[in-house]
């Protein structure tokens, strides 16, 4: 439940929020229901989306099929959700895809197809609602990086590359545009309890299936949104949720060498 000042951002504002069909997303949107916020709902699962339609208010939200691998589906996908009350005040860029291989027996398509679904599709969002924001002189852009935005870490090679091009991307994006009223927040999550190891890719392309102890254990999810949406709210510039994983931050910060060695000894899954 999200408190006063949170919800009185959020009210009245046009909110997309990617990846909404599962995990940290459809948290995001529950999450909202009592904020007076229009939805903006998408990932590829449309019967997951109109699930969150019924449950939200039919008329409150905009259900917008969405396909980050095809820059084609970004393209439409876009065009659809600008459609619909003209504008887009909040952009959650959150849909994203995981992986479970090491870099020698991950095949290079699989490589690109995370890039093309973190990155790439992310930025093509952003370059679509970025020039109405700029326009009207406000808007938020919140981007749902991860801890492995900020290390390396054992089977992630292309999930953290993916996650580290959006930190040099959106840090370079809020210097451009901050001045003239948009916001930028990073989310780096630590393991929070969602499906995101079961969906994530094999080195073949596949999804392993399998459920993390880390991720199992994480944060429940819907403390992970309450803690985004009043970082959002309060205009954080890089905001990490998560547990005792985020004390990483400083102590690779100030010993990074005790850091490497305490990660080495890190289970990878
Ligand atoms: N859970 C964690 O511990 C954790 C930690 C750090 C960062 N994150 C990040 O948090 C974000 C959300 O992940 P989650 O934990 O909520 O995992 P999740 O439950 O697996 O959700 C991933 C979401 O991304 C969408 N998605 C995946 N591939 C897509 C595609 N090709 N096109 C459109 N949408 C796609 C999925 O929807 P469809 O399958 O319906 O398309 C789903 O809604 C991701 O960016 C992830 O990297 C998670």
């Amino acid at each position: 439940m999200v408190d006063n000042s949170t919800q009185r951002y959020f009210n009245d504002k046009v909110v997309w929020i990617t990846g909404a069909s599962s995990g940290i997303g459809r948290a995001l949107c529950l999450a909202l229901r009592s904020s007076g916020a229009w939805l903006i709902v998408s990932a590829r699962q449309r019967q997951a989306l109109e699930e969150i339609r019924a449950e939200y208010g039919e008329n409150k939200v905009h259900v917008v099929v969405l396909d980050q691998a095809s820059p084609e589906s970004v393209k439409q996908a876009s065009a659809q959700a600008l459609a619909w009350k003209g504008r887009v005040d909040v952009l959650f860029n959150n849909g994203g895809i995981s992986q479970r291989s090491e870099a020698v027996d991950t095949d290079e398509s699989v490589v690109r197809r995370i890039m093309e679904v973190n990155f790439f599709a992310n930025i093509q969002l952003t370059a679509a609602v970025l020039p109405g924001m700029i326009e009207r002189g406000s808007g938020h852009v919140v981007v749902t990086s991860s801890l492995m935005g900020k290390w390396g870490f054992y089977l992630r090679s292309a999930y953290g590359a993916s996650k580290h091009a959006l930190h040099g991307y959106y840090d370079s994006l809020r210097m451009e545009v901050e001045s003239q009223g948009i916001q930028v927040t990073i989310l780096t999550p630590g393991f929070i309890a969602t499906d995101i190891s079961r969906n994530a890719l094999s080195g073949d392309g596949k999804p392993t299936g399998e459920m993390d102890q880390n991720q199992a254990g994480g944060m429940p999810v819907e403390l992970c949104a309450d803690k985004i949406l009043q970082g959002v709210a309060r205009g954080a510039r890089e905001l990490p949720i998560g547990g005792k994983e985020l004390n990483g931050l400083w102590v690779k910060r100030f010993f990074p060498k005790l850091f490497e060695r305490i990660l080495r000894r890190q289970q990878a899954t």
